[in-house]
C-alpha cells in the first residue's frame, strides 16, 4: 500500500509519523512547494523508523508528482493554515487554487486513488475536489468528524471526569466553529446515554468547547493543531488500507442522505477499501436535523466562492 501526503508541514508530518509508526503501509511519499521540505521531513522521519520499530519506507520530493505514481491513497493536507482569529471560511482564496492544482497532479499520476481532503475551509475544499477531479464519490472523502468526534470525547471525559475509552460520541454536519453538530442525543459512557449523568450546564459546555475545539487550540499554538488531525487521518488511512469497514464520520457527497443534495458534510460512514463503502443513517431529533440544514445553507454559501 502506498499513501501520498501533501504538505509536508505540521499536519502533513503528523499524518505521515503515525501512518508509519501504525506500520500498516509499505511506502509514504510526502510532497510540499518548499524546495527541500518534504526531503527533509522525510529523512528525519525516517531516522526514527530504528528507535520506534517501523518498517515503513518514507521519501519526500520538490513537487515531482511522478514519485506519487501508483499511490492508493492520498491525503491533501497543503494550503494555509488559520492563525487566532480567523475562521476557516477566510482560506478558501488562497487554498482552493492549491487543492485544484495539486489534485490534478494526484490524479493524472495516480488514476486510481482514493484522495482524503484535510485543507481548509475543508467541506468546500472537498466538494472542489469532487466537481474537479472526475473521481467517483465513494473515492472522495473530507476529514474533519474524526478529528471532531476526538474532541468531543476527550471533552465528555473530562465533564464525566471518566476514562476516555469509555465514552462514545460523534460529531457530524460541518467541520466549521459554528456548523458542526456534536450529537449529544446518541452520546454514551458504557452504553448509558450521557445525559443522564450530566446537567444541563455541563451538556452545554461540552457542546460549546467542542465546537470550538480548533480554535481554542489555534490560540494557544499560534497556528491550527497537527496531532490530532495527523492521528484522525491515520486512522481513515488504515480503516482503507486494511478493509476495516470502520465507521468514521467523514465528509461526504451527499445525494439525498439527510436531506441533502450537491455538497460535502460530515455524515457517518463505513469505510474500507474501495473508499466509502456506504454512508450510515442515523436518526436525528427535529432539532439536530435543523441544526444540520443550518450547516448545509452556511457551506453552501462558502461553495458559492469557489471558480471551477
Ligand atoms: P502548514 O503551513 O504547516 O503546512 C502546509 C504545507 O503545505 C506547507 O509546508 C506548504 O509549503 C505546503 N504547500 C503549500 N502549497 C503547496 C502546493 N501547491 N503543493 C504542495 N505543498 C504545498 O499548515 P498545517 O498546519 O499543516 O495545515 C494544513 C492545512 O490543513 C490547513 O489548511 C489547515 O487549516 C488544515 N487543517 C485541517 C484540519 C481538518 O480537520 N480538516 C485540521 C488541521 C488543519
Amino acid at each position: 500500500m502506498k499513501v501520498t501526503v501533501v504538505g509536508a508541514g505540521a499536519v502533513g508530518a503528523s499524518c505521515a509519523e503515525y501512518i508509519a509508526m501504525k506500520n500498516f503501509c509499505s511506502e509514504v511519499v510526502l510532497v510540499d512547494i518548499k524546495e527541500g521540505f518534504a526531503e527533509g521531513k522525510a529523512m528525519d522521519l525516517m531516522q526514527t523508523a530504528s528507535l520506534n520499530g517501523f518498517d515503513t519506507k518514507i521519501t519526500g520530493t520538490t513537487g515531482d508528482y511522478s514519485k506519487t505514481a501508483g499511490s492508493h491513497v492520498a491525503v491533501i493536507t497543503s494550503g494555509i493554515p488559520r492563525k487566532p482569529g480567523m475562521t476557516r471560511e477566510e482560506l478558501i482564496g488562497i487554498n482552493a487554487g492549491i487543492v485544484k492544482e495539486v489534485t490534478e497532479n494526484l490524479v493524472k499520476h495516480s488514476p486510481e486513488v482514493i484522495i482524503i481532503v484535510v485543507s481548509n475551509p475543508m467541506d468546500t475544499m472537498a466538494y472542489l475536489v469532487h466537481k474537479t477531479s472526475g473521481l467517483p464519490k465513494h473515492k472522495i472523502i473530507g476529514m474533519g468528524g474524526a478529528l471532531d468526534s476526538a474532541r468531543f470525547k476527550y471533552r465528555l471525559a473530562e465533564a464525566l471526569e471518566a476514562p476516555i475509552s469509555d465514552v462514545d460520541g460523534m460529531v457530524i454536519a460541518a467541520h466549521s466553529d459554528t456548523g458542526m453538530l456534536p450529537l449529544l442525543s446518541k452520546a454514551t459512557r458504557n452504553g448509558v446515554p450521557v445525559t443522564e449523568f450530566l446537567s444541563e450546564d455541563q451538556q452545554k459546555y461540552v457542546i460549546e468547547e467542542t465546537k470550538v475545539g480548533g480554535a481554542t487550540l489555534t490560540k494557544l499554538l499560534g497556528t491550527s493543531a497537527w496531532y490530532a488531525p495527523g492521528a484522525a487521518v491515520s486512522v481513515m488511512v488504515q480503516a482503507i488500507a486494511c478493509d476495516q469497514k470502520k465507521m468514521i464520520p467523514c465528509s461526504l457527497m451527499l445525494e439525498g442522505e439527510y436531506g441533502q443534495n450537491d455538497i460535502c458534510l460530515g455524515v457517518p460512514a463505513i469505510i474500507g477499501a474501495n473508499g466509502v463503502e456506504q454512508i450510515v443513517n442515523v436518526t436525528l431529533t427535529a432539532e439536530e436535523q435543523l441544526k444540520f440544514s443550518e450547516a448545509a445553507n452556511a457551506v453552501r454559501e462558502v461553495n458559492g466562492d469557489l471558480k471551477f
